[in-house]
This record gives structure tokens, sequence and C-alpha cells, in this order.
């Protein structure tokens, strides 16, 4: 495995092998690397002649009051384990050589062409769920994404469907751009009790990681009583909220959503999106699963 830091130089080995006709996987991530994102490093392994993975913590997509400076950093590890799994190339930038003081970029979403009227309703993309709690949070993750599939000139990435939000964000904005690459989103993967993977985990204290299980468990019983007929969406969302309430300190979001849109619904769709975001102690959770049913009660 070759661990460059260069931006130019990541740039042009990455030029240099497409030129050759082979096939490049990249998998973005901010390192501190847990089974879900190795999941990705495998995918990206078996349908790729090279496969690229990036570790940065991206300064610019978390807020001043957030955890950037805690955030894990592991890198010895992590170089380890994307060794055994046969990764080509670590991309390991700082900081500076990503967002020199001359930088200037923003990227966000809204559509000029929708009216007002519709806007609420089609383009909730940005500012509902995560876009909310976390203002600037999704601008920071679309700038990075956007530079580093410039830099990797990969033609296919990987992401995960933990963060259901950002692949969303994400494959518009590769649509948008006109970026040539496959996206593809993966399932999450969870611990043996159900809770989503996540490099925050390791945050958690031990009474705090026992109630977190209450993020998946209730997702999960939510899909259930959809899946055995309740189509009282308001219900359940209430309902989830009262079994959740007690095992979180705080409940940010507990919503269901069009799988497209991210617009709220209030009454049930054949395919819908359950996400949450909650704080376990000083922790913030995310987890989501979709669903998927057919139009008549089972
Ligand atoms: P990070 O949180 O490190 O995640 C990197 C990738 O791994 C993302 O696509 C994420 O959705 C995926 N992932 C995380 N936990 C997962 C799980 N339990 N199962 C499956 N996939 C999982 O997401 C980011 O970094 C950053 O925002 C990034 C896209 C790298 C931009 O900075």
């Amino acid at each position: 495995m070759r661990k460059i830091s260069s931006p130019k130089v990541f740039q042009a080995e990455m030029r240099k092998l497409r030129e050759r006709a082979k096939t490049i996987g990249f998998v973005p991530t901010m390192g501190a690397l847990h089974d879900g994102h190795l999941a990705l490093v495998r995918r990206a392994r078996r349908e790729n002649d090279i496969v690229a993975v990036s570790i940065f913590v991206n300064p610019a997509q978390f807020g001043p009051k957030e955890d950037f400076k805690r955030y894990p950093r592991t890198i010895g590890r992590d170089e380890k384990l994307l060794k055994n799994l046969k990764v080509d190339y670590l991309f390991h930038p700082t900081p500076k050589a990503m967002y020199p003081d001359s930088y200037a970029l923003k990227i966000s979403m809204g559509s000029p062409w929708v009216k007002d009227r519709l806007r609420k309703k089609f383009f909730p993309l940005l500012e509902n769920l995560c876009g909310k709690y976390r203002p600037g949070h999704f601008e920071g993750v679309m700038a990075i994404v956007a530079k580093l599939l410039v830099l990797a000139q990969c033609h296919r990435t990987y992401f995960g469907q933990k963060d259901y939000q950002q692949a969303i964000l994400i494959r518009r904005m590769i649509e948008d751009l006109h970026f040539d690459v496959i996206m593809k989103v993966l399932p999450t993967v969870r611990e043996s009790d159900g809770l989503a993977m996540s490099s925050r985990n390791r945050y958690l204290s031990g009474d705090e990681r026992r109630r977190a299980v209450a993020l998946s468990r209730t997702l999960f019983w939510l899909r259930g009583q959809v899946r055995s007929g309740t189509r009282n969406i308001l219900w359940l969302k209430r309902e989830a909220a009262r079994r959740l309430k007690p095992a979180v300190d705080k409940i940010q979001y507990f919503d269901i959503v069009d799988p497209q849109s991210l617009a709220s619904l209030r009454r049930w769709q054949t395919e819908m999106v359950v996400l949450t975001a909650c704080f376990v102690g000083k922790t913030r959770l995310i987890d989501n699963v979709t669903i998927k049913v057919k139009n008549q009660k089972s």
C-alpha cells in the first residue's frame, strides 16, 4: 500500500492508472476505521483493479462546538487494517493541503428552478434532519467529497447507508455536477446487538453503550409495525419517540420521510425511511432504516 499526503501527487498517480486502463474504486473516510468502513473497502476490492482509500478528518464539516479536535485519530491501526485488505493507495492529506488560506469554494443545494411553494416539498434535502441541527455540515461534506472525487478520478465510489442524508446529497451532487463516477451505497453494518457501527461509538461509557441500542431497537420495532400492517404514521412516530425517550438523553429528531426528497411524511407510503439522531451522554448518534411494503395489509 502506498501512502500519499500530497493532493497533486495523488491526482497524478490516479491519472496514470486511468491512462493504463485500470479501474479505480475509491472509499472516502475520516478514519478510526471499523467494520462499516471495511465493508466498503472489501466491496471496492472485489469490483476494481485499484483501490484507494482516503483518511481525512475534514474540519469544514464540523461545527464550532462539535468534536473536530476530539475526533478519534488512529492512523497506525487504520493503515494495518487497510494493508490487510490489500488496499493499493491511502490518501492522507493535511488540512492545510486541502484548505490552503486562499481556499474559497462553497457548495450548497437548492433548486433555482423550483418555485417557493414547491421548494419545501421537493428540496428539504439540506434543511431537514441533520441539516437542521448541524448548519454548514453538509456543505462541508459536499465540498470535500467533490475535491476528493476530482483527485481520485475513480470509476466507482463507495458510501454507507448509515449516513443516509449524506448519501442522498452526494448522489444529487454527483448527478448535478456530472461527475463521471458510479456511486454505490452499501447497507449499514451493525454490532451484534443492532447498534450501528460508528467511529463515535468509542466515546460511549459502558452504561451509555448499553442505552445506545435503543436507537436501532426502536427503528426495527417501527419497521416491524409497518410490516405487520400499521399505517398510522403520526401514531408510529409518537409511539417510537415514547419508547426511545427513557433510554437516551435527548432526541434531536425522529422522523419518517420520503426516501428521495427527505420530506417529512404525514401519511403512509410504500417506500419510507425512518431516521433518528439522539444524544446518549454527550455523544450524538444517528441511525436509520428503510421500509418497503406492498400496498395491502399483510
Ligand atoms: P466516516 O464517518 O468516516 O464514514 C466513511 C464512510 O463509511 C461513509 O460513507 C459512511 O456512511 C460509511 N459508514 C460509516 N459507518 C458505517 C456503517 N456502520 N455501515 C456502513 N457504512 C458506514 O462519512 C464520512 O466519514 C465523511 O462525511 C466523508 C464522506 C468521508 C467526508 O468527509
